[in-house]
């Protein structure tokens, strides 16, 4: 009798261990981006679920890469992002122009030029990421 007590004690606490371990694994804070992982991203030839062509295929660096009029050049974009919009941070505006590109359309191009279902084929981290590469092209 003792003894099954016992061994019921026991597994309790062993049970209770592992669900602490198993929840202590898991992060929930937010995603935090990887600048050189965003890079990689940037310049693949295929990005998200559907191997769509990857940003750098409509982006080119500079004009010393190629010219612009298939979309903005990637380098200044931090810059440019941080006035786009009134009141939205480089970061904000970088991000949006990803998920809902059309939120802002950027003049000389079309609504619709920009990548449109980003937001159905990249992972949060992989989003990220890109933001935070963007970030650092000034
Ligand atoms: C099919 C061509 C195309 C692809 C692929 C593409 N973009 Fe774009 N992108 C555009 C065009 C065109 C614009 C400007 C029109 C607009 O604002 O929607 C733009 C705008 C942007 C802007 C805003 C730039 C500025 O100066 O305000 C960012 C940031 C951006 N794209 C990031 C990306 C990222 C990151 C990827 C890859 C995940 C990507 N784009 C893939 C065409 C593309």
């Amino acid at each position: 009798m003792k003894k099954s007590l016992l061994m019921i004690v026991s597994l309790i606490v062993v049970l209770s261990f592992l669900l602490a371990a198993c929840g202590g694994g898991k992060s929930d804070g937010p995603v935090v981006g990887n600048a050189e992982n965003g890079k990689k991203l940037y310049d693949a030839a295929t990005l998200g679920t559907n191997s769509a062509a990857g940003c750098a295929s409509c982006h080119n660096f500079d004009a010393a890469a190629g010219k612009d009029d298939k979309a903005p050049y990637t380098q200044g974009t931090a810059t440019r992002a941080e006035t786009r919009v009134p009141g939205m941070s480089a970061e904000e505006y970088i991000k949006e122009s990803i998920l809902n590109p059309n939120a802002y359309v950027v003049e000389n191009y079309k609504e619709g030029d920009m990548y449109q279902t980003w937001n159905k084929e990249l992972s949060e981290q992989q989003i990220a990421d890109l933001v935070a590469y963007l970030l650092t092209e000034k």
